[in-house]
């Protein structure tokens, strides 16, 4: 089998949370009590994948290398790689060709949360299709924002539009995406579109066209947000912060989800808690107990 290799895409203008993001990156900021990509790069360590590329520009890359430094502390492999302009989600397979090599590729976008019991499985199951693509459908209340997947009688994608005027169905693609290793070269078929960025959905229009295109659904016990405007970024924090201190057990503590899947010691565990201080480290010396 194949293995998958994850990116995180996290550059961009990040032009609706202005003035915050003028000199500081979206994905930087905080969603309650961690720095946001901490939550996609907890997916993609939950789906167990271990080799990671985080793609940014040059004023954020210096930044997420000393957060996250190469890896090894959390028992994976981090690179890096500039993305100089925000020419689209698809460019990420263009900038990770060489990185992806003879893999399979999954990209997540670096302000998107995803929660929900059984989400593991779920991500398992898609690095576990060798060939095509699997996208996660999502029902959103307003469909005009996103891409859209439209469906026959038989709940099989028919077709998939960027952000429509007139949206066939209100089933939104996540920014979560899982593809073979065609990927690079498919990406590189794709023609800048109308707003001049490289479309992901263009890339899984050419997977759907071949019939290779897998859609699953995600139902309303799953929480999925973007954390790109005032209102979700503080929409992320809250839905955070409730089920955190309800249940007294972290989203996305990336040390817990390292040590839980066996790629960190105890001992390795304990050395990152001194990293850290107040209810997080407690939340780490407590898993080692
Ligand atoms: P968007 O939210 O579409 O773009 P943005 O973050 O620049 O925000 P805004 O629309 O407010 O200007 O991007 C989604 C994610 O993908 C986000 O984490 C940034 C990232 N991204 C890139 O890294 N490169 C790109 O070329 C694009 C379009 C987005």
């Amino acid at each position: 089998m194949k293995k998958t290799k994850g990116i995180i895409l996290a550059g961009g203008k990040a032009t609706r949370l202005y003035p915050i993001t003028k000199v500081v990156s979206k994905q930087l900021l905080p969603v309650y009590n961690k720095p946001m990509i901490y939550y996609p790069l907890s997916i993609l360590m939950l789906a167990d994948i271990r080799d990671i590329l985080i793609i940014s520009n040059s004023e954020t890359l210096p930044l997420l290398k000393s957060l996250l430094g190469n890896g090894k502390k959390l028992g994976i492999k981090i690179e890096y790689a500039l993305q100089e302009h925000p020419n689209g989600l698809a460019e990420a397979f263009i900038i990770g060709e060489n990185f992806i090599g003879g893999d399979n590729a999954a990209l997540i976008l670096g302000d998107n949360i995803l929660y929900g019991q059984g989400l593991s499985d779920i991500l398992k199951r898609a690095v576990c299709r060798q060939n095509g693509a699997t996208v996660f459908g999502y029902y959103v209340r307003d469909p005009q924002r996103y891409g859209i997947v439209e469906f026959d009688q038989n709940n099989k994608a028919i077709s998939i539009v960027e952000k429509p005027q007139n949206p066939k169905s209100n089933w939104a693609v996540i920014g979560l995406y899982f593809y073979d290793n065609e990927v690079s070269k498919v990406a590189k078929t794709i023609k800048p579109s109308q707003r001049g960025e490289l479309e992901i959905t263009d890339l899984n229009a050419v997977y759907l066209k071949e019939g290779k295109l897998n859609v699953e659904l995600l139902g309303r016990g799953y929480t999925w947000l973007d954390a790109g405007t005032y209102e979700s970024l503080l929409d992320s924090s809250m839905f955070i912060k409730t089920i955190e201190e309800r249940q007294g057990i972290m989203i996305a503590c990336l040390e817990e989800i390292a040590f839980n899947r066996g790629c960190i010691s105890k001992e390795e565990l304990l050395s990152l808690s001194k990293e850290l201080s107040g209810t997080y480290r407690d939340y780490l010396l407590a898993l080692i107990k």
